[in-house]
């Protein structure tokens, strides 16, 4: 196989790649790691279910610490870029707001009132709709505001400053720093005031909590919150509008699971293997090691990347066909070990709620033979638009 190309890499110039995976199943075919230039830093890819599940359990050879230099500047040192005892210390802090029975909690509080309020919009408003622009762009963005505790004016603003965030060049960074002053400036006055009177939201429980005696600074609540708003916002936005498409596309998936909610379950587990809205991340080894006939050296970047190891036909037959029977909740769409996806169940929670409730409220949902969507992008994955017909 020729070299790749590196500039497949880069997602803010070819965000409209429909489908990167026969790329990657080739590279992986060609060599065990490949190693590709991105923005002039050499990266070695590991695309292999095996792989990339054994590199996540071993932290102390693939280090974290890489994340200072992918989110530092526009995020601040979060836990995304912590390693050992200092990871588990700050990353208990919010364990528990993100432990399965607390987002239960919210489910009757925030999540369902939300959504049945959104999609009750979309049905008042006609027969048709576009599923990204009326539902799935906002809907966890206001989910993570009201957890955090941040009020907020003006989403269309918000979800800007999240992507650009999210979406951080060191190539072209002013984007994603701007963003990030200007996130910091909004949420100062909201961090003084829960200081000054803590509630019952995820920066109350910031400004409360300590960490060897020492309460966390403004610099250490900022970087937690510009973790978690663009987290909770941008992947779970697009992880809906997947599931959605994916349902749309696979007709019979979709009458199953709208006769029988079971399967949605499944049908949300195989859409992370299949079309995670996250397909890679980074580590930095901190020794050389060996990985099948390959060595990488000490130093080394290493882009773990899931969204093709769930795509190893040597772990999943037929990988790259969407098949709700599969049953396969061994995906690596999360992430594995410490640094596991702390959002897990929130996503999870939000993703059914809504899918529930448009199968609830929008009888015979099908896709608008009018018009044409698909998945785009390469670090990111998710529908352009959701053109959906529904009937009265
Ligand atoms: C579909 C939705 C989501 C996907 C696919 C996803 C994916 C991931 C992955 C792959 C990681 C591991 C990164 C690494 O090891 O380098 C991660 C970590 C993380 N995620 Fe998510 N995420 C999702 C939703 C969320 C939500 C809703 C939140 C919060 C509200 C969230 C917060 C976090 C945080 C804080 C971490 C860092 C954990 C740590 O470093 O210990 N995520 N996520």
């Amino acid at each position: 196989m020729s070299d790749p190309q590196p500039s497949m890499f880069d997602g803010s110039v070819l965000s409209d790649v429909r489908d990167p995976y026969p790329m990657f199943a080739a590279m992986r075919q060609a060599q065990r790691v490949p190693s590709v230039d991105v923005q002039g830093l050499t990266f070695h890819l590991l695309l292999r279910y095996d792989d990339v599940a054994a590199a996540f359990k071993m932290p102390d050879v693939f280090s974290s610490k890489i994340m200072r230099q992918v989110m530092g500047p526009v995020m601040g040192r979060t836990i995304l870029e912590m390693d050992g005892r200092e990871h588990t210390m700050h990353r208990g802090l919010l364990s528990h707001a993100f432990r399965p029975q607390a987002i239960e909690r919210c489910r009757t509080t925030i999540v369902e009132p939300l959504v049945d309020d959104l999609v009750g919009r979309i049905r008042r408003n006609g027969k048709r709709a576009d599923l990204v622009a009326q539902l799935t762009t906002t809907y966890p963005l206001i989910v993570i505001a009201k957890l955090a505790g941040v009020p907020i004016d003006d989403y269309a603003q918000f979800q800007r400053w999240s992507l650009a965030i999210i979406g951080y060049r060191n190539t072209h960074p002013e984007p994603g720093l701007a963003a990030s002053r200007a996130l910091k400036e909004y949420l100062a006055p909201v961090v003084a005031q829960r200081r000054a009177e803590p509630k019952e939201d995820l920066i109350s429980d910031l400004v409360q909590a300590e960490v060897d005696g020492h309460r966390l600074s403004d610099d250490e609540i900022f970087a937690f919150l510009l973790l978690l708003l663009p987290a909770g916002a941008e992947t779970t936005f697009r992880l809906l509008g997947n599931v959605l498409y994916a349902l749309l596309r696979h007709p019979e998936a979709l009458d199953l699971v709208r006769s029988d909610r079971s399967h949605l379950h499944w049908a949300l587990e195989e859409t992370l293997r299949w079309e995670p809205p996250l397909l890679g991340t980074a580590r930095m080894t901190t020794r050389a090691v060996t990985v099948g006939d390959t060595e990488i050296p000490a130093d080394a970047r290493v882009s773990i990347m899931m969204g093709p190891a769930n795509r190893d036909e040597a772990h999943y037959p037929d990988a790259d066909r969407f098949d709700i029977h599969r049953h396969a909740d061994d995906h690596l769409s999360f992430g594995l070990g410490k640094h596991f996806c702390l959002g897990y169940h929130l996503a999870r929670l939000e993703v059914t709620s809504a899918v529930n409730a448009v199968l609830d409220h929008l009888p015979n949902l099908r896709l608008d033979a009018q018009e044409e969507c698909w998945i785009q992008g390469v670090s990111f994955r998710s529908p352009n638009k959701l053109p959906v017909v529904f009937d009265g």
